[in-house]
């Protein structure tokens, strides 16, 4: 949802800007722009394009002198994609220029006053406001203007600001949308994320909200929001700059399947010791559980899509009830959620603003806060009671791969080590069930392996318009996964269903040659299915199911099978939707679609 970058140093910044741009594609790209102060005057360039083309109007940055510069990459909430839209925005005096992540809740009130003052608006855009507003409290100190200009701000807000009356000065500011500062020799960044700054530095400091950070060449100020300064320290990150890259592969998102092995493996390993459990990075006790008689899962898209698989295996493990429930609803309902609820929140971004916002929601009205994260130091992170890392690495591609598998490696781990805290299962009982998912990641590895037939079925089907999933218990839960892979990536249309529900309604759709993807690996309710799977193909359906490795059964009916090896039944999403992901993607691509970048999304969805 944006990506915003920003340089100070000696080198060149536009070159800079534009490799940290590059890597945060990922986060919106309707349209990009950057702007560079040289000696008092500030350059900018922008195109509706992507970033490459900014590259090829400036000589690679070449032609772009100055070392100090801010850049931003766009997915367009207020204002259609347009250059006039396109960020830095600059003051009608040319001296400030703004990014902006985030959504400024209140700028119709603050455009209209600043108007008045005689402000002239050239866009459509919620951030322009940002930028007159600096240019109106600046009486000679930029981190005083900047405390100001905050303190009018209703919203969210990730601002990188640079002026031209103090050319020595990066200024950058945090309210619930992301920003890291990069600090190295003589050079400082900011970014979105730390993928953007990987190749320069691993040294990072952690803005938290309203924080105000003046960078210079020199070193980092960092001052609250009434502007007093604060001590800050750093982190070191411990991956690498090829967890950020390609490394070979066509997409980052084949990239992304291919390392859900190793993905799965660093989740699951560092927490389990002498075959046991070892949540040490929470401090949930057994009285905590047995105070519980409700958990939430509370989720977006494929993270939400995680949390019904969830719902099935801690209903399982912990018999305790437990409702997925989508925080954009969740949010805005009144819901009954108190002192003796669990809530867990599941994101890999951990800034995706609806699911921040029901966490709030749940946690004024007491409950206590689990949450499922990747991405360290985010804001779900901070505002949950605990924390349990995925580990998954940077993800790049929009549509989520290894974040998913991780999260649901987390769900299992949870699961198990609470069932044996509440003596739900015995230790006995437990220690079979580690054993079992301490073999997830080479059982993901054997699905990824069993499917290279995909390529041939994705030929096969990929022209068809419209295809619905079905699946009962945790292959209903996975058939939502598969459906919004494949739509979000192929553009074809697909529906989840549960198996059973189709013929309440939803059959009248199915006619001939409709692919249906029916998921078969829930052994218990294989029969079930299977009739489920004859109804469709009596009023004409193609079939295209998932079974269990030597499952002959199934071939009686369906048209073509993918088949995933034989897991634990409570684990088997983490294997059954490798199939689903392959065929997505291979779909996607015999349709010529953009698959890191589909039309219309961001990865991380930090805007309502
Ligand atoms: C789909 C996808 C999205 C995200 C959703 C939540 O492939 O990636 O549906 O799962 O936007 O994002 P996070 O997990 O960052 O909160």
């Amino acid at each position: 949802m944006c990506g915003i970058v920003g340089f100070i140093g000696e080198r060149k910044a536009a070159p800079i800007l534009f490799e940290g741009l590059e890597r945060l594609e990922y986060r919106g790209y309707d349209s990009a722009g950057i702007a560079v102060l040289n000696k008092d005057v500030i350059t900018t360039r922008k195109t509706t394009e992507r970033i490459k083309m900014l590259r090829e109007i400036t000589e690679n940055g070449q032609g772009i002198p100055g070392s100090l510069g801010i850049g931003h990459t766009r997915w367009a909430t207020h204002g259609a994609p347009s250059e006039r839209n396109a960020h830095p925005h600059v003051s009608n005096d040319g001296k400030f220029a703004v990014v902006h992540n985030g959504i400024i809740e209140n700028y119709i009130t603050l455009k209209e006053e600043l108007i008045q003052k005689g402000f002239i608006f050239e866009s459509e855009t919620d951030t322009e406001v940002v930028v007159h507003l600096l240019a109106n409290y600046y009486k000679g100190n930029l981190i005083e203007a900047v405390v100001k200009a905050a303190k009018r701000l209703e919203g969210s807000y990730a601002l990188g600001i640079i002026c031209a009356h103090e050319p020595d000065v990066l200024v950058a500011v945090r309210r619930l949308s992301p920003l890291i500062l990069g600090v190295g020799i003589g050079e400082s960044f900011i970014a979105s994320d730390v993928t953007a700054l990987i190749s320069h530095t691993k040294t990072v400091m952690y803005l938290e909200d309203g924080e105000i950070a003046e960078i210079k060449k020199s070193g980092i100020r960092v001052f609250d929001k009434a502007g007093s300064p604060v001590e800050k320290s750093t982190t070191e990150i411990n991956w690498n700059i090829d967890a950020a890259e390609k490394s070979g592969y066509d997409h980052f998102m084949m990239k992304e399947i291919m390392e859900q092995p190793r993905a799965v493996r660093a989740t699951l390993e560092p927490r389990i010791k002498n075959g046991k459990i070892k949540l040490d990075d929470i401090s949930i006790t057994a009285a905590d559980l047995k105070n519980v008689n409700r958990i939430i899962i509370t989720a977006c898209g494929s993270a939400s899509y995680a949390g019904q698989v969830g719902r099935y295996v801690l209903e399982e493990l912990l018999r305790i009830p437990v409702e997925v429930d989508l925080a954009s609803e969740l949010r805005y309902r009144n819901p009954i959620i108190n002192e003796h609820t669990l809530l867990i929140v599941i994101s890999q971004s951990g800034e995706t603003a609806d699911t921040i916002a029901a966490l709030k929601e749940a946690k004024g009205r007491g409950a206590r806060v689990l949450s499922l994260v990747n991405v360290v130091g985010s804001t779900i992170a901070k505002m949950s009671d605990d924390v349990l890392y995925t580990w998954a690495g940077p993800e790049i591609a929009v549509a989520t791969t290894k974040g998913y598998s991780t999260q649901l490696a987390l769900l299992y781990l949870f699961g198990v080590y609470a069932a044996e805290l509440l003596g739900n299962r015995t230790g006995e009982e437990c220690a079979e069930m580690i054993t079992e998912l301490q073999n997830l990641p080479e059982q993901i590895e054997q699905a990824l392996i069993l499917n290279d037939n995909i390529i041939t079925l994705a030929q096969k089907y990929h022209k068809n318009q419209s295809i619905f999933f079905i699946g009962r218990n945790i292959d209903y839960a996975v058939s939502m996964e598969g459906s919004l892979k494949l739509k979000e990536i192929s553009y074809i249309h697909s529906e989840a269903y549960a198996a059973g529900e189709l013929k309440h309604g939803t059959i009248s759709l199915i006619d001939n040659d409709r692919l249906v993807i029916a998921l078969a690996c829930y052994e218990r309710l294989f029969d079930k299915l299977m009739s489920n799977i004859k109804e469709v193909k009596a009023r004409g359906a193609k079939v295209l199911a998932t079974a269990i490795v030597g499952n002959t059964k199934i071939l009686t009916e369906a048209d073509d099978v993918m088949y995933i090896p034989r897991t634990n039944p409570l684990f088997l999403a983490s294997v059954e939707v490798i199939p689903l992901q392959l065929l997505a993607y291979y779909v996607a691509r015999d349709n010529g679609c953009d698959i890191d970048k589909p039309r219309n999304l961001a990865k991380s969805v930090t805007v309502e």
